[in-house]
């Protein structure tokens, strides 16, 4: 049997095994330092020509990344060494030497994304997409328990489906033995079914929706778990949104220490979603949104033009320094340790420059269409970005126009232009990532509703029937899995938070 990398803590001084992958290796001529990862982690294996025979010391110092390889030793115990152990081995055994591999970084070199998703299958190695994947098994998991400890029933929902549910425009249409039939855009509506019959449920399952925009937000086939309540309204259902988003950061951030380390992802930021949830009406977020109304002592108007004059000021600072190093640089006898240094940081200056001007570009935008909005029509991702701006935690929206929301949300007691929908907004541009409501169970509005969306009555009239028989108020929400790993993971484009993204544009591998 041999050992993963992620058991060897219990095993200091023992003899074990140790199969993986070549992640790095460098060697001189006595001993050869390999970084093996074998998906669990990675550590540091010291082959020196001492210890093993000619022949294996040779096939070490052959290993191409990538290589797959076998190795014993004894593991020993060192702070310095990634992972805080060390194997000195003394047997070596090739077991697949890998061809040159494709996506190897050289020296100042980085693939551009469009290459680096075309070989998604190899990208998954690399260790940041692998800390990405490894949170988000580890929500999934978190998700699940949360549920599970509080008495909801699973209930898978179908993935061919007959009836649109979130707007016919993001439809695909498949051919279910002759018949048109589409692919799920929400489990929603089983999950109400399913309500009525074990109180409280969830679905978690791939949905999809053609857009045909490439944006950083979406996906064609993107997963969401879906609550549904029975006897909820939405302040309860805000409440439990509220709830389930803290306890699963708080658990990311307990369970994911190392992943989120490898990223760089400020925890600190993360925390925030300790503090209360701002809810603020439509009506209200839209006043904030156009200036009209303070947040903190600050209009969203003041917020974006201060925010310009950092971004210029930021953009200047970097500039200076540039021109510092590089002139530091150019001095006659300059060590080749310092020179390396200052470039590293020339680079990344350079990076962080090409955002902040982006970000310059951007602005005026964002405030053109905040002061501009028109009450009454979606918030669009940049609008979503302005008015978290002006909080710490996830904002969330409530009390929505009818006329822009799904079908089956509940009216307003007393303002039937309205539906008792919520949205949330993640911090720091991430978005809505979750959208919920409460139901309309009275027969006769949801009727009207069908008509005036368009929709063909047939085929909800299984739907119906929870409005004819033992109709309850009951409520519910979707969260998009991808929404929440990129927020979490502090990844900007929701394609690397899933193992193989289907979106516009993408169909491989
Ligand atoms: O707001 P949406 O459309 O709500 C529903 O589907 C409801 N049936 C949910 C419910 O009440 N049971 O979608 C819910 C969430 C969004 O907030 C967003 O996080 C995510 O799903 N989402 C997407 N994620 C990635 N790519 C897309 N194309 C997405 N569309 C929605
Ligand atoms: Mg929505």
């Amino acid at each position: 049997m041999h050992t993963y990398i992620n058991e060897i803590h219990a095993k200091v001084g023992n003899q074990v095994t140790l199969k993986g992958w070549v992640s790095n290796k460098r060697s001189s001529k006595t001993v050869v330092f390999i970084v093996l990862r074998d998906g669990t982690g990675y550590c540091q294996c010291v082959i020196g020509n001492d210890a093993v025979s000619d022949h294996e010391f040779n096939e070490a110092d052959s290993a191409t990344l990538e290589s797959a390889i076998e190795l014993t030793g004894t593991v020993i115990q060192d702070e310095r060494q990634e992972g805080g152990y060390e194997l000195q081995a003394t047997s070596f055994q090739m077991l697949h030497k890998a061809e040159e591999y494709p996506i190897a970084k050289r020296k100042g070199e980085s693939h551009g994304v469009d290459f680096l998703m075309d070989n998604r299958h190899l990208w998954i190695r690399d260790k940041s997409q692998w800390a990405i994947l490894k949170i988000r098994n580890s929500i999934k998991h978190a998700i699940n328990t949360y549920f599970q400890e509080r008495d909801f029933v699973q209930l898978d929902s179908p993935i061919f489906t007959g009836n649109a549910a979130e707007g016919s425009t993001t439809l695909f249409e498949t051919d279910f033995y002759g018949e048109p039939a589409y692919l799920a855009q929400t489990g929603q509506l089983y999950g109400e079914a399913g309500a009525m019959a074990f109180g409280k449920i969830y679905t978690f399952g791939p949905t999809f929706r053609a857009e045909k925009s490439k944006t950083r937000r979406h996906l064609s086939e993107f997963w969401m778990i879906e609550p549904e309540m029975a006897f909820y309204n939405n302040e309860m259902n805000m409440d439990l949104i509220e709830d389930f988003l803290r306890t699963i950061v708080n658990e990311s951030i307990k369970n994911c220490a190392t992943e989120l380390e490898i990223l760089g992802r400020d925890v600190e930021a993360l925390k925030k979603v300790n503090q209360q949830f701002p809810r603020i009406s439509y009506d209200d977020a839209i006043q904030i949104l156009k200036g009209e109304k303070e947040v903190n002592g600050q209009t969203s108007i003041q917020l974006l033009e201060k925010e310009m004059q950092q971004v210029e000021a930021a953009i200047a600072a970097s500039e200076k320094e540039i021109e510092e190093r590089e002139s530091a640089n150019a001095q006659p006898g300059v060590k080749k340790g310092v020179k390396n240094f200052n470039q590293n940081k020339i680079d990344r200056l350079k990076g962080d420059i090409k955002d902040l001007t982006e970000q310059l570009n951007n602005l005026p935008q964002w405030l053109n269409s905040a002061k501009n909005f028109k009450h009454g029509e979606d918030l669009g991702g940049s609008d979503e970005t302005v008015l978290t701006k002006l909080f710490d935690a996830p904002v969330m929206v409530y009390n929505w126009p009818k006329k822009i929301k799904a079908f089956y949300m509940k009216e307003v007691d007393g303002h039937p232009d309205y539906v008792k929908g919520v949205d949330v907004l993640a911090p720091e541009g991430y978005g809505e990532i979750v959208g919920g409501s409460e139901r309309e169970s009275n027969k006769e509005i949801l009727t009207q509703s069908i008509k005036d969306h368009n929709l063909p009555m047939e085929a909800f009239e299984w739907y119906m029937d929870l409005r004819r028989y033992g109709a309850v108020p009951h409520a519910g929400f979707g969260l998009g899995l991808e929404r929440l790993v990129s927020w979490v993971t502090g990844v900007k484009h929701v394609r690397e938070v899933i193992p193989f993204a289907r979106m516009y544009g993408r169909l491989f591998p």
